[in-house]
């Protein structure tokens, strides 16, 4: 049995039809669909377990911060982290580097600079673009050149010693392209730059050692790797974090509090005002488990498979353009094409007639898309229970456009 058919039956979702078709969802990147094991876990914290984390007394305050914690720890070994205080929950990606460029932002000074990549996410830009704003930064951009790639020459060229922050996706979530993290982490520190890495579309799909890529600060969300919304990630350096303010103030990020100032808490949650989103964290931890329980390598080498066919499948339609990498083992799970005269929400629409479920348009990556000269593209994106059938239903129903216009 391959991976596929064995992880199918754990999504109830899959069980839908759209439009009188069976589902084919293609559209992982943007959001994963759910295990039963992620859903029964937040199920099972409602129904058994909830109240408030870190202040009650009471048993149910204590099972549900043990719960909490107990998540932490499985972020912590999933991605290689050295310590459960590097492991910060944010609401996702979107909130981890907001909440990374307002405490960075504190220090920055007029003409410091940021450098990011035209490959980001908006995610991964606009919090740059508004620190630097803000505090009189200058923002530099990485080329992208050829199939898809990092121009790391013109890097090179633009770190200086006023390069603060270094903020890059490890996986494009256009492109695919997989970045060569742990050498840009080796110029920076070079020039004496802070690094960020976007995993929002590496965490779900390859084995990531966060130690090993030797970054400062790592982002991702829980909804893309089969956890629930509401949940995302920031990994910190304790050695950076330590020398950073909290972004934000509130209840449960301090130890002491006086009228007019105020003793900060412990690391992590020094940077987790407020309730936390509980029930998500829970259901991440089961979604860690279940990648876990797979095996990383098994979903990487899965996915690669799926992506290599897809590339040969519609490199034979003469109407598609495919951009990013044609090497499925250098790029993550997202094909991004175009179909010849089509727009792509035209395109996503008439697939959706058939229930296959592809994201159309800028993906939140309009420098990109001026780069590749395009409004838009459509994107199939995979996860575990992808199966190659339905990438072949994908393409054959790509070649019948015609017919259902
Ligand atoms: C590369 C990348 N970065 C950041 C994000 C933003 O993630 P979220 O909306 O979960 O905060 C996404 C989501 O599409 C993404 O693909």
């Amino acid at each position: 049995m391959t991976l596929a058919e064995r992880c199918r039956a754990d999504f109830p979702i899959l069980e839908r039809r759209i439009n009188g078709n069976p589902l084919v969802y293609l559209d992982s990147a943007a959001s994963s669909q759910k295990p039963r094991q992620v859903i029964d876990a937040v199920r099972r914290y409602y129904e058994t377990t909830h109240a408030n984390v870190h202040r009650s007394i009471h048993t149910l305050g204590e099972e549900a911060t043990a719960l909490l914690e107990a998540s932490r720890d499985k972020v912590r070994a999933f991605i290689g982290a050295a310590e459960r205080e590097e492991i910060i929950f944010t609401r996702g990606t979107t909130e981890a580097i907001n909440l990374v460029a307002q405490a960075i932002g504190r220090t920055i000074k007029p003409g410091d600079e940021v450098v990011v990549t035209e490959m980001e996410h908006h995610s991964n830009l606009i919090p740059w673009q508004m620190l630097c704003r803000d505090r009189g930064a200058v923002l530099k951009a990485v080329p992208v050149i050829g199939d898809g790639f990092l121009d790391l020459e013109a890097f090179s060229r633009l770190l200086s010693s006023r390069t603060r922050v270094v903020a890059v996706a490890h996986v494009s979530n256009v492109l695919g392209t997989i970045n060569p993290v742990g050498e840009i982490v080796k110029r920076s520190r070079a020039a004496g730059a802070l690094v960020l890495v976007d995993g929002a579309q590496a965490v779900p799909h390859m084995p990531v050692n966060v130690e090993g890529l030797g970054a400062d600060f790592y982002a991702f969300s829980g909804h893309k790797m089969l956890g629930p919304t509401g949940v995302g990630v920031l990994y910190g350096r304790r050695a950076v974090l330590e020398t950073l303010e909290p972004a934000w103030g509130g209840g449960e990020m301090i130890k002491e509090v006086w009228i007019d100032h105020a003793q900060w808490n412990d690391l992590p949650w020094r940077f987790e005002p407020g309730t936390p989103p509980i029930a998500p964290i829970v259901g991440l931890g089961a979604a860690v488990e279940y990648l876990s329980g797979v095996g990383m390598e098994a979903v990487a080498s899965h996915e690669q498979a799926l992506c290599r066919l897809t590339l040969d499948l519609l490199a034979k339609n003469g109407d598609v353009t495919i951009y990013g990498p044609r090497n499925p083992e250098i790029k993550g799970a997202v094909v991004a094409f175009n179909v010849r005269g089509l727009h792509p929400h035209d395109v996503a629409h008439l697939l959706d007639q058939e229930g296959i479920a592809v994201r159309a348009g800028h993906h939140c990556a309009m420098p990109l898309m001026r780069r590749l000269g395009v409004v838009g593209t459509l994107r199939a994106s995979f996860s575990v229970h992808t199966t190659p059938a339905e990438i072949e239903h994908l393409a054959r129903s790509l070649s019948n456009l015609n017919l259902m216009l």
